[in-house]
């Protein structure tokens, strides 16, 4: 079957049309080595791709955060009330608004000293920075959302920051390796383990940072608990690298937080 195709067919859809071509077409050949029907291949990557950003981001939404941009003043940095109705157009980043204080400190905890904040699979958690105890002189935001990210770069544009940037990118891809002093990693490794097994730690191995912080949803959607604590700890803990030590365990509000010194890759190219 014709990945191209396919790819071209789910990119033709309004709702996938601006996520990341790479990753739709990476998505796009999965799908096409499980299935025989191009139909069937079409709507199974169209439900990959949901699980990967749609479920979390509503029809309308980067409409909507656009015009909160266009009517902030010049104290965006410092608006919470801007950033609140930002953080609430996406799923992940609105459960954690009762406990952001918290989050922002555990983030400034773990870049410590540090100059430059990596943000993998950052949704829309860069709007957070009015709750942040200290600011990172550079912020690298990562998403494979294109509106997103154009979303961020006229914020990050809007607040005056020229050293903070925000790249589209497929993390589920063999992608050169980021380069920080801290990495979030919020939400996103189960995502990744989902897209291709072995991919999350295969990303965490990967990255050039001497500290990472990983969170963990501990609510479906839906709203229900199911052990989330107990899998996601058992999974994290177990798969977790040679040369990677949690410093720091945390669960805050509806989610679960690791601190974790890394070794840096040798080869980041080739880190297995
Ligand atoms: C569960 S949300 C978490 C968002 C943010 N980290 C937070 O916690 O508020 C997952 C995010 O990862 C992004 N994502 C999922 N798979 C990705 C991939 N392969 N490459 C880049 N971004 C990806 C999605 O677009 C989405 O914004």
């Amino acid at each position: 079957m014709d990945a191209e195709r396919v790819t071209a067919q789910v990119l033709a859809t309004k709702k996938y049309a601006m996520m990341d071509v790479d990753a739709v077409r990476r998505v796009c050949r999965d799908a096409c080595a499980r299935h025989a029907k191009t139909k069937d291949a079409v709507k199974a990557a169209k439900t990959a791709l949901h699980g990967m950003n749609a479920a979390f981001v509503g029809d309308g939404a980067h409409q909507a955060a656009a015009r909160v941009l266009a009517a902030a003043g010049p104290g965006l940095l410092r608006d919470k009330a801007a950033a609140l109705g930002l953080l609430r157009l996406h799923a992940s980043s609105a459960e954690r608004i009762a406990y952001l204080d918290e989050v922002c400190t555990l983030i400034a905890d773990c870049l410590g000293q540090g100059r430059t904040l990596l943000d993998l699979g950052c949704g829309f958690q860069p709007f957070a920075l009015p709750w942040y105890p200290r600011l990172p002189d550079a912020y690298v935001a990562v998403d494979m959302h294109r509106q997103t990210v154009a979303l961020l770069n006229d914020y990050f544009a809007r607040i005056g920051r020229p050293a903070y940037r925000a790249l589209v990118c497929d993390l589920g891809a063999d992608i050169p390796a980021f380069t920080g002093d801290c990495a979030l990693l919020f939400k996103l490794l189960p995502l990744l383990e989902r897209q291709r097994k072995g991919g999350a730690m295969r990303l965490f191995s990967r990255l050039r940072v001497p500290r990472a912080l990983v969170s963990f949803q501990l609510k479906s959607l839906g709203g229900r608990q199911k052990g989330m604590l107990t899998h996601y700890a058992a999974w994290f803990e177990r798969e977790l690298p040679a040369g990677a030590r949690i410093i720091r365990r945390a669960v805050v509000g509806d989610e679960l937080f690791y601190g974790v010194e890394k070794a840096l890759p040798l080869n980041p190219e080739n880190p297995d």
